[in-house]
């Protein structure tokens, strides 16, 4: 079963190996960060104010507060960050670039928990082999828009491997996976398994075959859908005068929205009443929260995403609906118990999963396994 699972998920990332033990992403990360580094490395990654996740986090800040990120707290590893454009919300390259040669990091950590828009990677191949970092990219949000050929890349444009959570825009278990370039297999091997699996979680592995397979069959529909309503969503809820970062841009080239409602209340108060109405968004930190005196407790915006409602089959008009809910509960302040029977109304209409089979044996014929 692992190596069937095995072949699945290289066939989906086009990779040429694939290890499917570390049972999440964090662990899928802990597996990158042991294979390509020591205690005490230097690595680089997005802090989280910017869309990075813990995962890639230091132990401290650099003012000595405590952070607690996996990769400095777990692996004893210097994190430093990737200079960032609030402009083009993404990662900047060319003082990104100087600060790698200055500070020459064992590995480059791309990807995170927000982002609107492809990361630039084969942007930082000639640097990365100039000054000797291994090139990965955590694709645990978007793993299912790369599956599907979607969105971006990173392996053809110069990544070593992907790391990913599989219960994301990859519709699968709560587990893990590497993928990636058939020089780090040994490594990536000898990382996960003695270093951070023993047994493996083979029902999650189970699962994630029939995920993978389902993906393969329907993984472009669903994707393309997703993206599709996120810029949909984006689009309906700037026009009914939400502050959708990145409007000028397309608002989104993936699954995510990042919505400004600082002068609304703060994100922790919105994400509630939001809730109240069965509206289940995020807090989320804006790239200028820091500087602007917020804290990730109560920050000035919040962050949406469109692959679970795109699972229940909702369609670009449905966005209109959603954008119309959060209008009624942020800008014209009705009461959310009030908004909320509409949402149960409207959410009726909305009660299989879509982009699957119908039952296992379905998946089973897929990938023949019987004879
Ligand atoms: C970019 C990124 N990496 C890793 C993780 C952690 O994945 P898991 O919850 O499966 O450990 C997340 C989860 O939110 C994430 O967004």
């Amino acid at each position: 079963m692992e190596e069937i699972t095995i072949e699945l998920a290289k066939e989906l990332f086009r990779s040429e190996f694939a290890d499917v033990r570390p049972i999440s992403g964090v662990v899928a990360n802990l597996v990158v960060y042991t294979a390509f580094t020591e205690p005490g490395d230097k690595i680089f990654a997005l802090p989280i104010s910017k869309g990075g996740h813990i995962s890639a986090g230091p132990l401290k800040s650099k003012t000595g507060s405590f952070i607690g990120g996996t990769a400095g707290a777990v692996k004893g590893l210097n994190v430093e960050y990737f200079e960032f454009n609030e402009e083009e919300m993404n990662i900047d390259v060319d003082k990104s670039i100087k600060k790698i040669k200055r500070e020459k990091p064992k590995l480059l950590m791309f990807g995170g928990s927000v982002f609107l828009f492809p990361h630039p990677v084969k942007e930082f191949v000639e640097t990365a082999q100039e000054v000797g970092s291994v090139m990965a990219y955590d694709a645990a949000h978007v793993a299912g828009l790369i599956g599907a050929g979607l969105f971006q890349d990173p392996l053809r444009e110069g990544a070593a491997v992907i790391s990913m959570s599989t219960h994301k825009t990859l519709p699968g278990p709560q587990h893990g996976m590497v993928v990636g370039k058939k020089e780090c297999f040994e490594e990536i091997k000898r990382a996960t398994f003695p270093g951070l699996v023993s047994n493996h979680h083979l029902n999650c592995v189970a699962a994630l075959s029939i995920a993978l397979t389902e993906h393969l069959k329907f993984g472009k529909e669903y994707a393309k859908q997703i993206i599709r309503n996120a810029k949909k969503l984006g689009e309906s809820l700037y026009e009914r005068g939400f502050k959708v970062v990145a409007a000028d841009k397309g608002f989104t080239e993936s699954h995510t929205l990042l919505v400004d409602i600082s002068e609304y209340g703060d994100g922790a108060a919105i994400e509630k009443e939001l809730e109240k109405a069965n509206i289940i968004v995020n807090r989320n930190l804006l790239p200028w929260d820091i500087r602007e005196g917020r804290h990730y407790e109560h920050p000035g915006g919040i962050r949406l995403g469109t692959s679970e409602v795109t699972r229940l089959g909702m369609k670009e008009q449905d966005m209109e609906e959603i954008a119309d809910f959060m209008k009624r509960v942020i800008i014209d302040k009705e009461k959310p118990e009030k908004v909320l029977n509409d949402v149960k109304e409207f959410k009726k209409s909305f009660q299989e999963v879509h982009y699957c089979f119908e039952t296992a044996a379905e998946a089973y014929q897929y990938i023949k396994i019987r004879k």
